[in-house]
């Protein structure tokens, strides 16, 4: 895809907006080379259905193959780099109050220099204890590509197993950040809906919940997407191409 010019209409509510809020989904890490969540799995994980491995059925069935596979997506991240978008989004930070809420387990806006006020879904790095809720950071191991299961290190308190840090299908959301998340959205002039398919709720509630507190909405996305017609401006582009197009217009 070529630089695409910045609607005048999104140049426009960008540069009357005080308080922006951005919402990010996995397009948001795309161009950093993570595979997006509906994307197929590649290599040893090809055969196995995402949405299987993370959920407490999956932890259930086979703890050591779920741990395998957060841990290869951890190691993904690591290996990779913030790119043009997420460092356009820390530049706009600097200068106006904008915050940033993502449904994204990587860490690559804060890499990029950004404040996050809400990992909505819980993050890569943050594992806790599957029995006492303890968090704790394992030792680091060097990640062999070729195996799939792995024993999840065990909690320093209470022995128990030591799970992912993300949130699962079918787990309530960290209040905390849920709240924040709203709370931007609903303060906000702006609302930037950035890489999200709009498939998983309640995240996908928000552009509708913006709208409805007279935030003005765009859309950044290469498609159409299921949440495409909440927004006032749909931008075909992707965020790599487009937000730094767009802070560079400012
Ligand atoms: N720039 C912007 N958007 C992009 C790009 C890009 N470079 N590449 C892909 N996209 C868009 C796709 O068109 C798609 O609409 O990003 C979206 C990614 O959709 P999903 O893979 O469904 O990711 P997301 O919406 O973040 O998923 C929501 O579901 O799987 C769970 O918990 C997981 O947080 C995740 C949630």
């Amino acid at each position: 895809m070529t630089a695409a010019p910045v609607p005048s209409a999104v140049v426009e509510l960008a540069r009357s907006a005080s308080r922006v809020a951005v919402l990010t989904g996995a397009g948001m890490s795309a161009e950093s080379g993570i595979a997006t969540f509906r994307d197929a799995q590649t290599g040893l994980w090809s055969s196995f259905d995402p949405a299987d491995l993370a959920s407490p059925d999956g932890w259930a069935r086979d703890m050591d193959l779920v741990w395998g596979w957060y841990r290869w997506r951890a190691e993904l991240v690591r290996r990779s780099e913030p790119n043009a978008g997420h460092r356009a989004l820390t530049e706009w930070q600097n200068k106006i109050h904008l915050d940033i809420a993502t449904q994204n387990v990587d860490d690559l806006h804060e890499r990029a220099g950004s404040s996050v006020i809400s990992h909505v879904h819980g993050s890569l790095f943050d594992p806790r204890c599957s029995e006492c809720g303890v968090h704790s950071q394992p030792d680091a191991e060097p990640v062999d590509e070729n195996v799939d299961r792995v024993v999840p290190p065990s909690c320093p308190e209470c022995g128990g197993p030591m799970r992912p840090g993300a949130v699962w299908f079918g787990e309530p959301l960290p209040q905390d950040h849920w709240l924040a998340a709203v709370h931007a959205v609903e303060n906000a002039e702006l609302v930037l809906v950035v890489g999200t398919s709009g498939v998983v709720f309640p995240f996908a509630g928000l552009p509708a919940m913006a709208r409805s507190t007279g935030a003005r909405v765009v859309e950044i996305n290469p498609v159409e997407t299921e949440i495409s017609d909440m927004a006032d401006h749909r931008w075909r582009t992707t965020a790599a191409i487009g937000l730094p197009a767009l802070v560079g217009s400012l």
